[in-house]
């Protein structure tokens, strides 16, 4: 298969990367978005095969040998389940599965053609992070610290950030959800935890209906203790995974992309520095995509419907602590 033709369902900022991503390792695209000016922008960008403003036109087309779904999260399972009855491909679906984790069962029965896009999971000064920390350089793990705290109006500067679907409840906006990343990172690194205790909240003057405000605190049967900060206020940006162990402390700091290794008795942090951009994770996935798609066999894949399913079930779980003002348990 030269050029695989795949259609990219959703043209606004992750997908028309996708797109772009993917017409440079050789693909064909399409494109289906309701909005003629996202369609219009993924042209300008590159040759679009056949362009639609309807989904059953989109997925009523023959010949695709892939797809990628880049539309808002509320919309993922219907969508995956919608290109499973006609089209019996491989689907790379953007992060989270969905916007519940009962939602996203419903993905189980495909779930052999499906890879998730947590797409953190392909960034290389992570995969080492989660190596170093496993090849046990800092000892027993006692703590893990997840910070994630960036101003909703930065992010996209080409819109009103009222206008996006971040800014919205009901199409799986808000903190939680969409960074929910740290989640993933958190059951990638520790695996699967025993209690979580939350406050989702909206906190600042930010026009939205989605929370904007997230802190987590997560038990292990280990003794392992975790606390994620998930917000949609601060400035400067800030993303960054902290361990403490008991030989050390070692830490990812996005910003400066790079691994910073302090142990007792040293002065101050020895770095393992990268060089690689954030797009590299999008292209990591994209490349994984392509391999399924040629029949290449990437078993298990990096990051599939189960781990989706798992990410919001500790998400639903501190929905329930903060409106309970309880710990939640977590069954497996
Ligand atoms: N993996 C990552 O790091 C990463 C980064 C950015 C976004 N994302 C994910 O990608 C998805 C889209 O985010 P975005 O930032 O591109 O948002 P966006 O608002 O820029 O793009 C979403 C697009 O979907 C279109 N759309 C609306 N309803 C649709 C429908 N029913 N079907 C198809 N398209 C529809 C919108 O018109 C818009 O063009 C989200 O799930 C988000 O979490 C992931």
């Amino acid at each position: 298969m030269d050029s695989p033709h795949i259609l990219v369902l959703g043209a606004g900022s992750a997908g028309k990367r996708h797109a772009r991503n993917l017409r440079a390792l050789g693909c064909l695209i399409s494109a289906f978005d309701p909005r003629e000016d996202r369609l219009g922008e993924a042209a300008a960008e590159g040759p679009l095969i056949s362009s639609h403003m309807k989904l059953d036109a989109a997925l009523g087309a023959h010949g695709y040998d892939g797809f990628v779904i880049a539309s808002p999260p509320v919309f993922h399972v219907d969508q995956v389940l919608a290109i499973a009855a006609r089209h019996e491909r491989w689907i790379l679906c953007e992060k989270p599965l969905s916007v519940t984790a009962a939602e996203a069962r419903r993905l189980e029965p495909v779930a052999g053609r499906v890879l998730l896009g947590y797409t953190y999971r392909w960034w290389p000064p992570l995969g080492r992070f989660r190596e170093r920390l496993q090849a046990g350089e800092i000892g027993t793990l006692h703590t893990l610290r997840f910070v994630m705290s960036a101003h909703l109006a930065d992010w996209h500067p080409w819109e009103r950030y009222q206008d996006f679907f971040m800014a919205n409840r009901e199409q799986g906006g808000g903190a939680l959800l969409d960074e929910s990343h740290f989640i993933d990172l958190m059951l990638w690194i520790a695996g699967w935890p025993a209690k979580v205790y939350a406050q989702v909240e909206k906190i600042s003057s930010l026009e939205i209906s989605a929370d904007d405000n997230v802190d987590i605190l997560v038990s292990y049967a280990s003794g392992l203790r975790v606390n994620l900060h998930l917000d949609l206020l601060g400035r400067p940006h800030e993303r960054s995974i902290t361990a403490t162990g008991e030989g050390g402390t070692l830490a990812y700091v996005y910003e400066e992309n790079a691994i910073k290794l302090c142990r007792e008795g040293a002065a101050d942090w020895q770095r393992e520095a990268f060089t690689c951009e954030r797009n590299e994770m999008f292209v990591g996935a994209a490349k994984e995509l392509l391999a399924l798609v040629r029949g290449g066999s990437e078993s298990p894949v990096t990051c599939s419907v189960a781990d989706g399913v798992r990410a919001l079930q500790v998400v639903d779980a501190c929905r329930e602590s903060s409106a309970s003002g309880r710990a939640v348990l977590l069954t497996p």
